[in-house]
């Protein structure tokens, strides 16, 4: 059976880097603090005209993954992006890549299922590919959450960065590639996480909003828990479904939310921290990008060789969930 598989990575952040030691001056917290409850020590931050708008840094991490690749733009039949912070609320994000790329034979679209939206968007190439839809695909995680963060709330504004990373699909009938994919969603809990906008419900006339497109509004304590556990399910699942165990795994590339949430799902999972990708510490939680980030860093470090399983687990607003077993192909 046809399945993709994975044959170039690309990634980019911002330059400006943002210490938790600048964000003392900001609001009531402390290096220490940011450091002890997240494992985040800086995040990077956008700034305007360099680049580094959502869809040019989806672009940046895009042409890396495709000279890794060695696909022509054009070669590229779908372009599918996760993102909660496109350039505009429309168009999508995806389309301005395509432009940016000139990928002119390729469907674009942007997928909005919070941080998850990368392995979503994996899952809906995957099967693209799988199905003869499409031969060679895009995946991209991208996001400016600088753009939304309410910097007068240290609860979040601490967690969150911004980055973009990318991969290449291609059809693959050998036993590498995209094993699987596991989506959840419920609905039920979006108020854990949410935007404040409520765009739709606002008539024109009264809508106040100065600059800012939205900020957020998160119950990080509850969150928290119900990651630990939906993360762990979904990761267990999917080694199951694959017929595998966790001592299979060569590489965990999970969601970089928190440090806390990451060592509880490695714990419950039972794959020691050593075989375990974490960025955080330089990145803090850039939401779609984070999987995409760390998979092609933990790829150009030569930490993933061909035929080594790696297991890739979300959790985001929504709430959203997933995992997908990838048998590495580069
Ligand atoms: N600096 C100092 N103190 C702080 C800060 C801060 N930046 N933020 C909160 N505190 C305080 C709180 O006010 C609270 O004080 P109180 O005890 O006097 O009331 C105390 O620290 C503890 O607050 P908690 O919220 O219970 O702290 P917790 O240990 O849960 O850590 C955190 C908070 C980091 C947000 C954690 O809950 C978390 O990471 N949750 C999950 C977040 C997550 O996964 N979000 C995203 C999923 S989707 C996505 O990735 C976008």
């Amino acid at each position: 059976m046809i399945k993709a598989r994975i044959v170039g990575t690309g990634s980019t952040t911002p330059k400006r880097i943002l210490t938790n030691k600048e964000l003392e001056a900001i609001v009531d917290t402390s290096d220490e603090w940011i450091i002890r409850r997240t494992g985040i020590k800086e995040r990077r931050i956008s700034s305007n005209g360099q680049g580094e708008d959502t869809s040019e840094m989806a672009t940046t991490a895009s042409l890396k993954a495709l000279e890794m690749a060695r696909i022509l733009p054009e070669a590229i039949d779908m372009i599918v992006m996760g993102t909660v912070t496109p350039d505009r609320q429309f168009p999508s994000a995806a389309c301005f890549v395509q432009k940016a790329l000139k990928a002119s034979k390729a469907v674009a679209f942007d997928v909005s299922a919070g941080c998850s939206g990368f392995l979503y968007g994996l899952s809906i190439a995957n099967n693209a590919i799988a199905t003869g839809t499409c031969k060679n695909a895009l995946v991209i995680g991208a996001e400016r959450l600088s753009s939304v963060t309410n910097w007068e709330d240290r609860s979040t504004c601490v967690l969150l960065g911004d980055g973009a990373g990318a991969v290449v699909l291609t059809p693959s009938i050998g036993a590498d590639g995209i094993l699987s994919t596991h989506l959840q969603s419920d609905g039920n809990f979006w108020n854990l996480l949410y935007s404040y906008d409520e765009r739709s419900k606002i008539p024109e006339i009264l809508d106040t909003i100065e600059g800012k497109p939205f900020s957020l509004s998160m119950e990080g304590n509850k969150l928290f828990k119900k990651s630990v556990v939906c993360l762990a399910d979904i990761a267990a699942s999917a080694l199951e479904n694959n017929g595998l165990s966790c001592n299979d795994i060569k590489l965990l590339v999970p969601h970089q939310a928190n440090l806390r949430i990451i060592k509880a799902v490695a714990e419950r999972l039972k794959i020691p921290m050593e075989r375990v990708y974490v960025n955080i510490e330089k990145y803090g939680n850039t939401s779609s990008a984070t999987i995409p980030i760390a998979l092609d860093e933990a790829n150009r470090e030569g930490l993933l060789k061909q035929g080594d399983y790696a297991l890739l687990v979300t959790f985001g607003a929504g709430l959203t969930w997933g995992a997908s077993v990838v048998k590495w192909s580069i």
